[in-house]
C-alpha cells in the first residue's frame, strides 16, 4: 500500500449519481449557509403552485406550532403531513415548547428533504406507503393541510392520517370539505380563521376532533 497522493479517495458512480440526484431535488431549498433560524423561516423554501403550495402567514403558522405543542405534551410527537410551515415554526425556536416535542413533516416536495431526518417523502396517492420506520399510530398530534380541495385527495390523506394517528386530527382545508371531514374522521370545523401569505379564493379553515381552543377564538 502506498500513501502517496496519488491515493485521492474517489466516490464510485453509483454514490455520484445518488449524490448528484440529491442536490438536483433539494435545489431551490433552505439555504443551508444561513442560520437555523433563517433555515426554519416560513418561505425559507419558495412556493410552487404547481405543487399546489400556499403558506400560512407567519401569525398562523405560529398559532398553529403553539397549537400542535399545547395538544402534543411534553415529549409529544408531531406530524405535519403536507404543512411545511408548522414543521418549520416548531423548528423556529420561537414557539415556548417546541423544544419539548419532536416534528416530522411528510411532503411529496423534495426540496423539504434539507430538513434531514425529520423529511418523510410523502405521496398522497399512495397513502399508506410510508417507510418502516414510521410506525402505525404514533404520532401524538396529526396536522395535515392536503393540497387539493376533492373527494378523492382528502379520503386519501384520511387513510395517512388514521395510520399515523394516536387520536387528535387538526386538518387545514377548505370550507366546503366539512361534511366529508366529518364523515372521513369526525372533525368538527373551528371558528379560528387561518389565513396565508396570499389570498386564496376559497374560504379556508380548520378542523378538529378534540376539544381545541380554535373552535372558539
Ligand atoms: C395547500 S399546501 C399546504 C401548505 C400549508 N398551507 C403550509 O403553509 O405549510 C399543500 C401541500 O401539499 C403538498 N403536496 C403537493 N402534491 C402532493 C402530493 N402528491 N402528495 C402529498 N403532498 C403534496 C405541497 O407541497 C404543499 O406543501
Amino acid at each position: 500500500m502506498s500513501d502517496s497522493d496519488d491515493d485521492v479517495p474517489t466516490l464510485s458512480a453509483h454514490t455520484l449519481a445518488a449524490l448528484q440526484e440529491f442536490y438536483s431535488e433539494t435545489r431551490g431549498g433552505p439555504d443551508p449557509s444561513t442560520s437555523p433560524s433563517d433555515q426554519f423561516t416560513v418561505g425559507a423554501v419558495e412556493e410552487d403552485w404547481r405543487m399546489s403550495q400556499f403558506w400560512y402567514s407567519d401569525e398562523t403558522a405560529t398559532q398553529l406550532a403553539e397549537e400542535v405543542v399545547r395538544e402534543a405534551g411534553e415529549g409529544g410527537r408531531i406530524a405535519c403531513v403536507s404543512a411545511p410551515s408548522v414543521y418549520q415554526k416548531l423548528k423556529q425556536n420561537v414557539v415556548g415548547g417546541s423544544d419539548r416535542v419532536s416534528a416530522v413533516v411528510l411532503e411529496y416536495d423534495r426540496r423539504f428533504a434539507a430538513y434531514g431526518d425529520d423529511f418523510i417523502f410523502y405521496d398522497y396517492n399512495e397513502p399508506l406507503s410510508l417507510p418502516a420506520g414510521v410506525a402505525p399510530q404514533s404520532f401524538d398530534v396529526v396536522l395535515a393541510d392536503p393540497p387539493y380541495l376533492s373527494e378523492e385527495c382528502l379520503s386519501k390523506v384520511a387513510q395517512t392520517i388514521k395510520h399515523l394517528s394516536k387520536g387528535k386530527v387538526l386538518l387545514c382545508t377548505g370550507a366546503i370539505m366539512e361534511k366529508l371531514a366529518k364523515e372521513l374522521l369526525d372533525l368538527k370545523m373551528c371558528s379560528f380563521l387561518p389565513k396565508h401569505n396570499r389570498n386564496l379564493s376559497n374560504e379556508f379553515r380548520c378542523f378538529v376532533n378534540y376539544p381545541s381552543r380554535l373552535l372558539s377564538c
